[in-house]
């Protein structure tokens, strides 16, 4: 669907600041339909076809039925068939007058307000309503109306939309919500039910009629900087931990004076309550991170301590490997214990993996040096947790057999090379070592470190492993791609 700003442009060869204007109208008009319990639709003088209206927007009343259930919007009508807003790009003042539905034939009436900006009729505003039941209004539907003819005053002398927004205006209640009017000074005129149920949760239980809302012991400090800054201002007001509410206020401007404010309300307390209840959510899953990683510590000292008391220095090793992939795990629940939800960058990951094998070096004639480039993106715990330890594994062999003693003298250059293909995460380690025996075959491999990285990687995590000699270079190429499921 088309942009107001596209079909401004296009139909009515309108341009950027007038563009603007129309959007920010465009933006807060729900409001404006609810208070006249009407369709509101926005015309453009079409350029290419003179004589004709586009239609650059509509919105319907949630307070009311629509007259009107097709979409509309960027349709082109005759100036014959819409005289009540086309004469006003002429007249340039708020006409009535009514047509007939061309379907129904129902008559309906119109109010044309001309939409001004700095002195110059852009398009024209139409709030359209079927004729009225011969029922009596209530106060609250008068009160409403009014309001309403004041900001079709204020659109026609080009006071309304303001030259800014609030930023935060989608939370702004809607007048469903809770009304109050203001005069003047402030004091309240008007307050609808709703708005009253409101100022019973920020602790006012007597009429507020005739009042201010500090007078009645709210703070007011959103009326008063909209009617001193004349714009549109909404706060969250909070008494006690457990009630929220939302004050949203606009000046109503008549010739160049604040003459009044409409004031919406909304109590908001359920959905801070829930609101706090994620964040304590959150928190929890860091702790248990955070708790995890210290039981896998104490499950490591307790191995270290049984390894110490071993005579076999092959059962010595076995126990110090199993030492490392704990921590290897240990680390990601360190990462995930600072993270937000139960995902991390897999980076926060791999760098203190790095360090910890390059602490584990023991041998100072055999200098090896490690360097990691690029970058794999957010991982979930449950891909992050073996792909850390199959990394561990390939960065141990590398240490243990890529670099024997005595082979060489210069440090050797490992690389660990991240990356993120969409939903395809790439590890590769590359070493400049003496390279695979002659027979090696990555499928073949016996030993239990390759054996827990097939294990991981083509069943657990459902990826593929390539692991050969490096090309051109002496040393190894291993290369893994992993697929991470999107939640
Ligand atoms: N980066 C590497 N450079 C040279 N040889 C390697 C490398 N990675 C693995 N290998 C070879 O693969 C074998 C199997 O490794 P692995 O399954 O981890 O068992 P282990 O490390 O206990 O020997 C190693 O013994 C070694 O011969
Ligand atoms: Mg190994």
């Amino acid at each position: 669907m088309a942009s107001i700003a596209d079909l401004a442009r296009e139909h009515c060869a309108l341009d950027g600041p007038r563009i603007v204007h129309l959007q920010r109208l465009v933006r807060s008009w729900g409001l404006l339909a609810d208070l006249s319990f009407s369709d509101l639709m926005l015309f453009g003088r079409s350029d290419p076809h003179p004589g004709n209206l586009a239609l650059l927007g509509h919105v319907r009343p949630t307070t009311a039925q629509t007259i009107y259930r097709a979409d509309l919007v960027g349709a082109l009508f005759a100036e014959a068939d819409r005289p009540v807003a086309a004469q006003v790009f002429d007249r340039k003042r708020i006409a009535e007058g009514q047509i007939a539905l061309v379907d129904s034939g129902e008559s309906v009436r119109v109010v044309a307000i001309p939409v001004r900006w700095r002195g110059e009729v852009i398009a024209v505003l139409t709030r359209e309503s079927l004729l009225p039941l011969a029922r009596p209004m209530s106060e609250l539907e008068r009160t409403y109306l009014k309001v309403f003819d004041r900001f079709a005053r204020m659109i026609e002398a080009g006071a309304y939309p303001f030259e800014r927004d609030p930023d935060d205006q989608y939370k702004a209640p809607r007048v469903g919500d809770g009304v109050l009017v203001l005069d003047a000074l402030g004091r309240v005129e008007y307050n609808s039910p709703n708005a009253v149920s409101a100022l019973h949760r920020l602790g006012v239980h007597d009429n507020a009629e005739g009042f201010t809302l500090g007078d009645l012991g709210v703070d007011d400090g959103v009326v008063r900087s909209a009617y001193s800054l004349r714009t549109h201002v909404i706060v969250e007001i909070e008494r006690r931990p457990d009630v929220t509410v939302v004050l949203s206020c606009i000046p109503l401007v008549d010739r160049g004076t604040v003459s009044g404010g409409l004031v919406l309300a909304r109590d908001i307390s359920e959905l801070r309550r829930r609101d706090r209840l994620l964040l304590s959510k959150d928190a929890t899953i860091r702790e248990i991170h955070h708790r995890v990683k210290n039981n896998l510590q104490t499950v490591s000292s307790l191995l270290r301590l049984q390894s110490r008391r071993l005579e076999s220095p092959e059962a010595r090793a076995a126990v110090e490997e199993s030492v490392r992939r704990i921590a290897s795990i240990a680390v990601v629940h360190e990462t995930l214990a600072h993270a937000v939800g139960d995902e991390a960058p897999f980076i926060d990951v791999v760098r203190p993996l790095v360090r910890m094998v390059e602490e584990g070096l023991s041998s100072p004639d055999q200098p090896i040096h490690f360097s990691i480039i690029g970058d794999a993106g957010v991982l979930p715990a449950h891909v992050a947790t073996p792909l850390a330890v199959v990394l561990t594994e390939l960065l141990q062999n590398v240490v243990e057999h890529a670099y024997p003693t005595g082979h060489e003298t210069k440090p050797g250059q490992v690389l660990v090379e991240l990356g993120r293909d969409g939903a395809t995460v790439r590890v590769r380690v590359v070493d400049d070592g003496v390279g695979l025996p002659s027979d090696f075959a990555i499928g073949s491999a016996t030993g239990l470190g390759l054996t827990i990285v097939r294990t991981f990687v083509e069943s657990d995590l459902g990826g593929t492993i390539e692991m050969r000699p490096r090309a051109g270079a002496t040393g190894t190429y291993c290369e893994l791609l992993v697929p991470v499921p999107s939640e």
